[in-house]
């Protein structure tokens, strides 16, 4: 398995912009047209008038000692959003190049896809949302360059195969992207070891989901060094600001708290699966390995609008391709729970 085969060849051969703080974090800096007195807001545990590390260090390191991979193999992005978009960046050409998603999925992968003028093939989960193993072999050509799969899959909340997973991986000249935005909430714990190890398999986390930091941006790769050196290099020279990085170097340091929200979090989503399966007019509960649940009635959009008239507002998957039927729930506080069941209740029972 080649992967350097797979990139593009612009991308390759690109000679990256070099960065002043690149080299140099600390000493008389005089390199990067900074403001070197002060900033406007200043405080004196808060320094915001140096660019920050374009080479993520500090970062690196928290999360390679956080999850026990090398920080090598380690890439941040503004939220994933933005590696999602580096991925089609670096390994398709527009108007040339596939990309195979599997949906329902999440949006973004198409998106990503349709503004890089990239086409998305879609190869539909299967009736359990598992990879459709044979259908996704063959639906791989020459020109197919990357596979976005996403486990937890949002929104069907289920794990997908890692069997599979690995079996495209082994037989087919593909880079295979896993986004685990939700693997906190699984069972298991997810394919990063792997991604180290898998020269076309890179493996995709958030801290917007249980770490609770979705207004920071901040997302993670784990992929191979070769792949890994391809993001810093295509990546905004400054893309993680400081700000960003000190919050999120604090989450890491309180995992206690990350531990208890998510715990928190699986004990309010079993409930209201539990509460969700007793109410007769609600077709079906798919089982979930994330934080929220998909369920299935009648008339989705009439549900979605009457919750929505009495303030509770869950997002309609119904429209989705392969998805007919369906309304999704994200996990909230005790008594917005409560409110939701309550509300359900009262238009189905
Ligand atoms: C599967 C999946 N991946 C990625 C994201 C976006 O994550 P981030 O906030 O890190 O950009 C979401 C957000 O809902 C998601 O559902």
């Amino acid at each position: 398995m080649n992967v350097e085969n797979l990139v593009r060849k612009n991308i390759l051969n690109l000679k990256p912009y070099t960065s002043a703080r690149e080299s140099h974090l600390d000493g008389i800096l005089l390199d990067a047209n900074e403001n070197s007195i002060g900033s406007v807001v200043a405080h004196d545990w808060l320094e915001l008038n140096r660019y920050p590390d374009p080479n993520q260090r500090a970062l690196r390191k928290a999360v390679s000692d956080l999850i026990s991979v090398p920080q090598e193999n380690l890439f941040f992005g503004v939220g994933s959003d933005e590696i999602i978009e580096l991925f089609v960046k670096i390994f398709c050409n527009p108007r040339e190049d596939e990309v195979i998603i599997c949906e329902p999925t999440y949006g973004m992968y198409k998106v990503c896809c349709d503004t890089n003028d990239v086409a998305a093939k879609n190869v539909p989960l299967d009736s359990n949302f598992d990879i459709d193993l044979d259908a996704v072999k063959n639906a791989v050509t020459e020109k197919t360059k990357l596979i976005f799969l996403c486990s937890p899959n949002n929104p069907s909340a289920n794990m997908l195969s890692k069997e599979k997973i690995f079996e495209l991986a082994k037989s087919k000249e593909v880079m295979i992207v896993v986004d685990e935005a939700y693997i906190d909430f699984a069972k298991h714990s997810g394919l990063a070891k792997e991604a180290v190890q898998t020269p076309n398999f890179a493996v995709i986390r958030t801290f917007s989901k249980a770490w609770g930091m979705a207004a920071v941006r901040c997302g993670y790769s784990v992929a191979s060094e070769f792949v890994t050196k391809l993001l810093f290099k295509v990546k905004a020279p400054y893309n993680i600001n400081k700000l960003t990085s000190d919050i999120i170097l604090r989450a890491i340091s309180n995992k206690e708290k990350y531990l208890k929200l998510v715990d928190e979090i699986l004990n309010e989503r079993n409930r209201i699966a539990a509460a969700l399966e007793e109410i007769k007019r609600v077709k079906k509960v798919l089982p979930s390995d994330a934080n929220f649940i998909s369920f299935a009635v009648d008339k989705p959009q009439t549900v979605f609008s009457y919750l929505e008239s009495k303030g509770i507002i869950i997002r309609d998957r119904s429209n989705q391709f392969n998805f007919n039927g369906y309304l999704r729930v994200s996990v909230g506080t005790i008594e917005e729970n409560n409110k939701f069941i309550e509300e359900l209740k009262n238009i189905l029972l």
